[in-house]
């Protein structure tokens, strides 16, 4: 038994879609990544998830401005993370799953996305897709990850169970070799690397560093991926890069998670 979906992250949108942020058109760089999604991968996948800071800075007003500009349709009944579906740019009512990032305000976010159920300071969530769970971790509002006791919590009681689990977060869980990026993994998380260790996570996807890492952690693969938006550099110190996006297409086969990176032409 086989499906794909696609991992975008990162989209830095703002209520006015011709103001930029850090230079960069962030609507005008995320309709070229679902129109190249729409072409390339949309027909193999099944859905979308994106995992967070879906505007920039956070405002009810930006929220409602997003939604319309992206044709998010959602009922009363939808429940985080999702599926709510998108439309545009080659796409007809998409599924996608929305994660908020730390860019993203919990109380707006829920208000706009999710007005069927009451506002949550956290989004810890979990849902199952042909036999394998997913399993939505939030670590706050933070530049830095806060391992935040009732995360940590969630995720030891969503792990007891014999599916196989993708681990979906924001905030990184593992160094990516950028030093102020790496500042940003709450000690506390050393704990997420505990529970999770004999358990069977077949794959960790997160956003927030804004660059494509890839690397093996307990044998899981544990992958982040560019921004829609802007880049940073693997430095020391901040640095953005005039580097495409790219988006995720993971496949999920007898419960192996392989993947392969898709890079949007910006030109
Ligand atoms: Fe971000």
């Amino acid at each position: 038994m086989a499906f794909s979906f696609i991992q975008i992250t990162d989209h830095h949108l703002r209520a006015s879609e011709t103001d930029p942020v850090r230079g960069v058109m962030t609507t005008y760089t995320l309709a070229a990544t679902l129109r190249h999604i729409a072409r390339h991968a949309a027909a193999h996948a099944d859905f979308m998830v994106s995992l967070g800071d879906l505007v920039d800075p956070p405002s009810e007003a930006a929220y409602r401005a997003v939604m319309e500009r992206l044709a998010i349709q959602n009922t009363a009944t939808s429940v985080a993370p999702g599926p709510l579906t998108i439309s545009g740019e080659g796409l007809r009512d998409f599924p996608i799953y929305f994660l908020p990032g730390n860019h993203d305000d919990r109380h707006d976010f829920f208000r706009v996305l999710f007005p069927g159920i009451a506002p949550m300071p956290l989004l810890n969530a979990r849902f199952e897709y042909q036999g394998v769970q997913f399993i939505c971790l939030d670590w706050g509002t933070d530049a830095t990850s806060v391992a935040y006791p009732e995360t940590l919590a969630f995720l030891a009681d969503a792990l007891q169970t014999d599916l196989p689990s993708v681990i979906l977060t924001h905030h990184q869980v593992v160094p990516v070799g950028a030093r102020w990026l790496d500042a940003f993994i709450a000690p506390g998380l050393a704990r997420f690397w505990e529970i999770v260790r004999g358990k069977r996570v077949i794959g960790v996807l997160a956003g927030h560093v804004h660059l494509t890492h890839e690397q093996l952690v307990q044998g899981i693969p544990v992958l982040t991926l560019r921004s829609t938006a802007f880049q940073f550099a693997r430095t020391e110190t901040p640095t953005i890069v005039l580097e495409p996006p790219h988006y995720r297409f993971v496949t999920i086969h007898n419960g192996v998670l392989t993947s392969r990176i898709f890079e949007v032409p910006l030109a």
